[in-house]
């Protein structure tokens, strides 16, 4: 299925010659996910080499229809300062992504200019490691429930799809750790919460794609958008329950008490209690955006991740052997896994990572230049034109990566990453407007795939290849459908 064309104020031209791909600076150190010093402020100035990337518009890497831009043009997307209140980054592309405004408001994701700025230093804090490390253990009850019921679906001997299986357990997770969410499983309203995010995402894509939808006066016309509406309440019935629930526990005295001797406050903690210089709480639109932004994107992209990761495990069983065998002696005779074992995960690691690259969750986002651009070659892209930055393109472009469709975890050793641009490998974006939950992101990835591995043998089912997808998130079409053996290694269980 191809991606879409974007709808630019000024078309992006047709390049055909892809440009070679520089190396690293020597000024840099950052590793490739640790970007996150880059979206604090204080970001240095760097100079970068010449132009790369080679930006696809189709899923086929074989298929390049849109060959563009450069490693200077993403820098300069991304805002890169030196100054000490860093320059705002290029505003995300209204006609993209305000098509989320009806569901998740203006939320992070959204938001630009001062406003984000203020929400994101707001709610930097709600990821700090100290905050994340309990969380380890809530990533081991989930997937232990998963696990157990993929025990009775292998007793079947036939594969099954495992997408939607990880989607419970990713939203059970997020919701235990960053919504307060007690110990019980998914509820009913989780459930219809899971399937309303499964619509509108397709309806969201849907729309990016067709050009007659992106004028909202024909949209709101057609069955697509009142389909998408009775989705968008679905959706806020269970934000709007989440908030409730959190608030009618802070009446609760013990439970303020609770709070105020936590260290590190959780996400919806620091969103409840936080005010402006004047004393302001956030407005119930904007609490609710927040609400609605982390719980779609806390959950659909570490689904995505997770499900990939094991499909290409399946599909390379050697590397899936060699990262058994080291968790399995990180592990010992314990049946979970701990904060400390997460840096042991060595080749583990790698093989997320390069899983990462092959199958990015987010496979594209979009920007609006907001000045113009002009590249070595003269060329110049004008201010206000709509620009797509492809993620899955260049994590294939064979320029960068060579024997790009290769899985080759030996890629992410410090010695390879040493030899790359930083922004070769950019699964959570790069600079100011990066991923803010890109840490919890890959300590959940670890523990879940840690585990997944210790308790089963992943296989192929070669009569239901996954079919890549995109819709919003890298999704497959027809899912993704393994064949699980039980290992019964008595430990991870
Ligand atoms: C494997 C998992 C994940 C991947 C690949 C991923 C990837 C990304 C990417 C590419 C962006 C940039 C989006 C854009 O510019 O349109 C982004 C932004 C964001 N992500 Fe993630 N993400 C993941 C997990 C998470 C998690 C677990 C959370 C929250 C708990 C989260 C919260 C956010 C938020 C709030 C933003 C907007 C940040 C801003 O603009 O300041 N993500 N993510």
């Amino acid at each position: 299925m191809p991606f879409p064309h974007p709808t630019p104020h000024h078309c992006i031209t047709h390049l055909t010659k892809r440009e070679r791909f520089p190396t690293k600076p020597n000024s840099s150190s950052s590793s490739e996910l640790d970007s996150e010093s880059e979206s604090g402020g204080s970001v240095r100035r760097r100079r970068w080499p010449e132009p790369f990337l080679g930006f696809f518009l189709r899923l086929s890497p074989a298929k390049p229809i849109n060959a563009l831009s450069s490693l200077r043009f993403f820098i300069f997307l991304c805002g890169v300062s030196g100054a000490p209140t860093p320059e705002l980054p290029d505003p995300k592309a209204a006609d993209v992504y305000d098509f989320f405004l009806q569901w998740i408001g203006k939320g992070l994701l959204v938001l630009h200019g001062p406003k984000w700025y203020e929400h994101r230093k707001l709610l930097t804090p709600g990821f700090h490691y100290d905050v994340l490390k309990p969380y380890v253990a809530v990533f081991n009850n989930s997937t232990h429930a998963m696990l157990d019921k993929w025990e009775e679906k292998a007793r079947e001997d036939k594969s099954f799809d495992i997408f939607c299986d990880v989607g419970h357990m990713a939203l059970d997770s997020l919701m235990k750790c960053t919504f307060g969410k007690g110990n019980s499983g998914l509820s009913h309203r989780d459930n219809s919460y899971y399937l309303a995010v499964s619509d509108l995402t397709l309806l969201m894509q849907q729309r990016i794609e067709s050009f007659q939808y992106h004028n909202d006066f024909i949209y709101w016309l057609t069955p697509h958008s009142r389909r998408f509406l009775r989705a968008c309440q679905a959706a806020h019935d269970h934000t709007d329950q989440v908030i409730r629930e959190r608030k009618a526990a802070l009446q609760d005295e013990k439970e303020q008490e609770k709070i105020q001797n936590r260290r590190h406050l959780d996400f919806l903690d620091i969103l409840l209690g936080a005010r402006d210089e004047s004393g302001i709480k956030l407005s119930d639109a904007e609490l609710r955006a927040e609400v609605d932004t982390f719980m779609f994107e806390g959950h659909d992209t570490t689904t995505s991740g997770i499900s990939w990761f094991l499909y290409c495990m399946a599909l390379y069983p050697e590397h899936q052997s060699r990262c058994r065998e080291e968790v399995c002696e990180i592990l010992g005779d314990r049946d979970s896994f701990q904060w400390d074992d997460l840096g042991k995960m060595t080749y583990l690691t790698m093989c997320i990572k390069e899983s990462l690259r092959l199958y990015p969750p987010v496979p594209q986002v979009y920007r609006q230049l907001s000045k113009p651009v002009n590249f070595v070659d003269g060329r110049s892209l004008p201010a206000g034109s709509l620009i797509s930055l492809h993620i899955y393109a260049l994590h294939r472009n064979s320029s960068v990566w060579p024997d790009s469709e290769v899985f080759d975890p030996l890629r992410f050793t410090p010695e390879n990453v040493a030899t790359r641009h930083p922004f070769a490998f950019m699964p959570f974006s790069a600079g100011p407007r990066n991923c803010i939950g890109q840490q919890f992101a890959m300590n959940e990835m670890k523990v879940v795939t840690a585990l997944c591995l210790l308790r089963f043998e992943f296989a192929l089912d070669p009569l239901q290849p996954p079919i890549k997808m995109p819709q919003l998130i890298l999704r497959s079409k027809n899912g993704i459908h393994l064949r699980l053996k039980p290992l019964h290694l008595g430990s991870g269980k």
